[in-house]
């Protein structure tokens, strides 16, 4: 992002990168949560849970690419050391089920995360609309993808 790009910022733009990193930190947490149980399910059904889990790792993955296209158009960086990525993030990395097969619990922990997204990306979005279009417009975007990710857990724990 050029000179221009970064003065119609209306905000803060260290806050703002501070906040996109938080997110940014979330994801990788997300991502990694994600594929390691995508990875260690078992159980009767678990090749299909399997399959769904390691698609929506491949999303959060996205996301974080996006945040940290974002993150360097604002003209700095993402984290750099993963020890950081915890440190960071908004919601604490949720532990995996011992029992690899408690398809349950995985889905209560994913909704959590899935939840604590829904309410930062919201945040963020607040704080960025009229103030600077382009991170509002990416955070919706996430924020859309991170809904129906809640929405399509809700539903296996209903079924
Ligand atoms: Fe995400
Ligand atoms: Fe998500």
């Amino acid at each position: 992002m050029g000179k221009q790009a970064r003065a119609i910022v209306d905000l803060s733009l260290k806050e703002l990168v501070k906040d996109l990193n938080k997110a940014y930190a979330d994801e990788w947490l997300a991502f990694y949560l994600y594929w390691y149980m995508a990875q260690t399910v078992s159980g009767k059904s678990y090749e299909g849970i399997s399959e769904f889990l390691m698609k929506i790792a491949k999303e959060e993955l996205e996301h974080a690419q996006e945040l940290s296209d974002l993150i360097i158009k604002l003209g700095s960086l993402p984290i750099a050391n993963p020890m950081e990525l915890e440190k960071n993030a908004n919601t604490p990395y949720m532990m995996p089920p011992k029992n690899t097969s408690d398809i349950n619990r995985i889905i209560r922990i994913v909704m959590e995360v899935e939840a604590g997204a829904i309410d930062i990306y919201n945040k963020i979005a607040k704080k960025t609309l009229g103030k600077d279009n382009v991170t509002y417009q990416l955070v919706t975007h996430i924020l859309s993808e991170e809904v129906d990710h809640e929405e399509m857990f809700e539903n296996l724990l209903e079924r």
